[in-house]
């Protein structure tokens, strides 16, 4: 299990993408809108782990829930593994609550990604994914 990314809960994701990309020079590795999900993402390298910019489209998207619940912040952190499939079938076994009963295909088909309860971990929702495909 390897740190992958930090994801960060924004209001204004033009604003942030400023901070971390003009002032902190971090590289843009790419922004994506998933429209079920009502989010806009930016993504940065920060020297092999990313920092995800993510932002609500609408009002009922659950990062603008977050922001509106918590304010503006930290929001998940990720790690990657290397079968998320099998990685989430031992955290059920152990008890452990996930988002997606199976393991979503999310960014094209270029990752499989879930979400621990932040109730099983303390408070902090934690992401497992693994990369499918080396350019995604
Ligand atoms: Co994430």
């Amino acid at each position: 299990m390897k740190l992958h990314h930090i994801g960060i809960a924004v209001k204004d994701l033009e604003a942030a993408m400023k901070l971390y990309g003009d002032v902190l020079k971090l590289k843009l590795v790419g922004v994506e809108e998933v429209p079920e999900e009502g989010v806009r993402i930016a993504m940065y390298d920060a020297g092999g782990v990313r920092v995800e910019l993510l932002a609500g489209t609408r009002p009922d998207s659950a990062i603008s829930k977050f922001i509106e619940k918590r304010g503006e912040g930290i929001h998940h952190i990720a790690f990657h593994v290397d079968d998320v499939d099998e990685v989430c079938a031992a955290l059920s076994s152990a008890g452990l609550q996930l988002t997606y009963q199976q393991p979503k295909l999310v960014s094209g088909g270029s990752r499989k990604i879930n979400f621990i309860n932040p109730k099983s971990t303390g408070g902090v929702l934690i992401e497992v994914l693994t990369e499918l495909r080396k350019d995604g």
